[in-house]
This record gives structure tokens, sequence and C-alpha cells, in this order.
């Protein structure tokens, strides 16, 4: 149920096209400035939710020769977390968020491989990463469903998958006032500054029927994934969830 909510909040709204579609379209027109509203409108906080993700990943990237493959990189933000540390591999389809994060990723230090490809049909065998992240992605796939499916199938056993996405928070009067900023000041800043007027209220909308906390460590169970866990970050504003495909060895 949770999941076919999830696909309810589309951003062009048109039932003609697919969600997919009207993603990766508003993502193109936004690129410019995700990467500046993504920053100012959060006040720098989603900097730490990504680093924080990074961090509980560091035994896995400290493995040697680890490999990571970030789902829906975008302009590379966590990718580059990530790459600091080992082998790096971010994929997403919207080619203008890709272009972006290449320009960046040619400035840092560590190499990225960026990849133009649909998270729902990774190109790539099974078992192939030792981590698969997936950072604000989730929530804008057709179906969480087949998107946790496809992250266990990359993975190889003994990997762990962290999925960070907006949340919903833990005391429901910082739910209140996260509400109002979310759902009335973010999309007149976002429109404004960004030109969309639909991506900046697809964001509330979208994270409104997104599964919360309980209910998404169930779905990742229910594919397969153990040991799930979560961590509210910002007061359950985000959460990351943690999942490990287990090895026979386990
Ligand atoms: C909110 S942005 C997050 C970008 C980045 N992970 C971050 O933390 O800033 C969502 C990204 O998911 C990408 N995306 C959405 N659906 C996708 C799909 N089916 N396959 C690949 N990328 C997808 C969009 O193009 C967009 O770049």
């Amino acid at each position: 149920v949770a999941s076919q909510a999830a696909t309810e909040a589309q951003p062009s709204g048109k039932a003609s096209q697919s969600k997919s579609a009207s993603v990766r379209a508003m993502f193109s027109q936004i690129a410019p400035k995700y990467d500046f509203l993504n920053h100012a409108l959060s006040l720098n906080i989603d900097k730490r939710w990504r680093r924080f993700t990074a961090h509980q990943l560091s035994d896995i990237l400290d493995r040697p020769g680890a490999r990571v493959l970030d789902l829906c990189c975008g302009t590379g933000d966590l990718s580059m977390e990530l790459a600091s540390r080992s082998s790096t591999w971010g994929l997403d389809f919207c080619r203008p968020m890709l272009s972006l994060g290449l320009k960046k990723a040619a400035q840092a230090a560590f190499p990225i491989l960026l990849i133009e490809g649909d998270a729902l049909r990774v190109p790539f065998v099974d078992c192939q990463f030792d981590a698969v992240t997936i950072a604000f992605g989730l929530r804008n796939l057709e179906t969480v469903d087949d998107g946790l499916r496809e992250i266990y199938r990359v993975l190889k056993p003994g990997g762990r998958a962290a999925v960070l996405e907006f949340s919903t928070p833990a005391l429901p009067f910082l739910g209140r006032i996260f509400d109002f900023y979310f759902s009335y000041i973010l999309p007149q800043i976002g429109k404004a500054i960004s030109g969309s007027k639909v991506a900046y209220s697809y964001l509330p909308e979208s994270v409104k029927v997104f599964p919360n906390q309980a209910t998404m460590s169930r779905m990742m169970q229910s594919v397969g994934f153990s040991n799930v866990a979560y961590y509210n970050l910002s007061g359950g504003i985000a959460a990351l969830h943690l999942g490990d495909k287990l090895s026979s060895a386990d």
C-alpha cells in the first residue's frame, strides 16, 4: 500500500505521462539551481546528512577494493563523499544533473564514474557492489519496492544499502512547524529561484505520501534486507535506513 501511495505524487500531475518522464523533465529544468537551493533551503543541513550517511558505511568503504554505487546521484554530492574512501559509481537518468556532477567531480581529488541510466534497470549484473546508496532518490521512483529490489540485486552478499530520504518528524510539534515551512514557504522560494512552479510543490507532496520510518523498515525487510535499522536525522525530518544483504557465511 505504501509503495502504491508513493507513486501517486507526480510532478506534472498528468496521468498520461509516466512518473519517470515527469521527474526527469523536472530535474532537467531545476538542475542549474539544484545545489544552491538544496543548501540554502536546508541551511546546509543536507551536507551533514550526506556526511553521516558515508560515516555509517565506514566499515564497508574501508574494505580493500570496495565498490560503491550511488543511485539517483544527481549532481554527485553523496558520490563525492563516498569517493574519498572507495571506488564509486554514480548513476542518474537526468543528463543536466549529471553534467553538473561531472564538472564538480573533475575538480574533486577523487575520481567518480558517472553513468546515465535508470535506477530501476541498473546496468550491472547481480552482486557487484559492497554498498549501494540512494539519497533523496527513492521517493522519485515509479515504485519504492522495485527500487529496493534493484538495490538488493546489485549488492554483493555481505554488502549494505543506505537509503537517505525525507521522513516523518518524531515530535508532532516539530512536524507541524516543518510541514508549514515545507508546504508553504519552501515552494514559494523554490519557485522564485528555480523558475519551476512544479518542482518545489512536488517535493512536500511526494514526502507526504512516502512511507514513514517503520513502514520503510518493513519494506526493506520484505525485499530481503537483514539488520534493518534507521537513524532519525534532525528529529526525523530525514531518516537514514540501513540494511544488509547477508552472505551465506552469516
Ligand atoms: C532529489 S535529487 C537527489 C540527488 C542527489 N542524490 C542528492 O542527494 O542531492 C533526485 C535525483 O534522482 C534522479 N532520478 C529520479 N528517478 C530516477 C531513476 N528512475 N533513475 C535514475 N535517476 C533517477 C533525478 O534525476 C535526480 O537527479
